[in-house]
C-alpha cells in the first residue's frame, strides 16, 4: 500500500470507467461514475495532490494497493469514509481492479495492512465494511483476518436478478490489537 502520486491519475481514471468488471462486485447495486463524475473524483484528487491537502488528510482518505516490486503500478485501491464521525465511526472499502489478479491474496494483505493503518492513525474503537453475500471473496477477506459479522439484512440487495443479503464486517480495537499481538509471538 501507498499513497497516489500525480502519475496514478491516468491508470486512475480508466479504472474507474463503468465498463471495468470490478464494478459488477464492488456495490453492483449503486450508480456507477458517469464521465463527468470520474473527471471530477479526478480533478479533485489531482488538485489535492497538488495543494498537499491529500497528504496532510490523517489517516489518509484512499491509498493505492502496489505490489514492492513494481510500486509504480495501482493493482486496487483502499479506502475509507464516515458512517458515523460523531462516534468515529468509519467504514472502509476495498478494490482489487484486474480480474485476474483476484483470489491470490492481494485483498487480503490490502486490508491487513489498512486495517492496521486506521487503527494505528486513529483512536477508533471499531472498523467495518460492507458487502452482500454473493461476493464470497470480500467475505472470506474479512473472515481470514479475524471480522465479524455484525449485520445481515436479508434479500436487502437485488443483484443480476437475484436477491443477497446486505453483510457488514467489523472488528473492535481490542479484538485487531489481541490478533496481531498473538500472531507477533506465535
Ligand atoms: C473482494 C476483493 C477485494 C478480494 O480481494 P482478493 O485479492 O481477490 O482476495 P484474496 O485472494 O485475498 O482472498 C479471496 C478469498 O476468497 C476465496 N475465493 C477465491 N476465489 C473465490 C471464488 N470464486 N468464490 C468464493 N471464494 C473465492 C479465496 O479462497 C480467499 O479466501 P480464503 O482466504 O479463505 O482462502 C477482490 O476480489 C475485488 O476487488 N473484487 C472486485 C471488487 C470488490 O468486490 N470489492 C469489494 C467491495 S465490498
Amino acid at each position: 500500500m501507498r499513497p497516489f502520486v500525480a502519475e496514478d491519475i491516468d491508470a486512475y481514471r480508466r479504472w474507474l470507467q463503468p465498463d471495468q468488471d470490478w464494478h459488477r462486485w464492488d456495490g453492483p447495486y449503486f450508480a456507477k461514475l458517469d464521465a463527468g463524475q470520474i473527471d471530477a473524483a479526478c480533478a479533485r484528487l489531482a488538485t489535492g495532490l497538488a495543494d498537499g491537502s491529500y497528504a496532510a488528510h490523517s489517516p489518509l482518505q484512499r491509498a493505492v494497493i502496489a505490489a514492492a516490486e513494481d510500486p509504480a503500478t495501482i493493482l486496487g485501491t483502499v479506502s475509507w469514509h464516515w458512517e458515523s464521525q460523531a462516534s468515529d465511526w468509519r467504514r472502509m472499502g476495498l478494490t482489487v481492479y484486474d480480474p485476474v489478479l483476484r483470489g491470490r491474496g492481494i485483498g487480503t494483505a490490502a486490508l491487513h495492512i489498512w486495517t492496521d493503518y486506521l487503527f494505528r492513525t486513529t483512536d477508533a474503537v471499531r472498523l467495518d465494511y460492507s458487502t452482500w453475500s454473493g461476493n464470497e471473496r470480500m467475505l472470506a477477506v474479512g473472515r481470514r483476518l479475524g471480522f465479524t459479522e455484525e449485520a445481515r439484512f436479508r434479500d436487502a440487495r437485488e443483484v443480476r436478478g437475484e436477491r443477497y443479503d446486505s453483510v457488514v464486517m467489523g472488528v473492535l480495537r481490542r479484538e485487531w490489537e489481541d490478533r496481531e499481538r498473538e500472531a507477533a509471538t506465535s
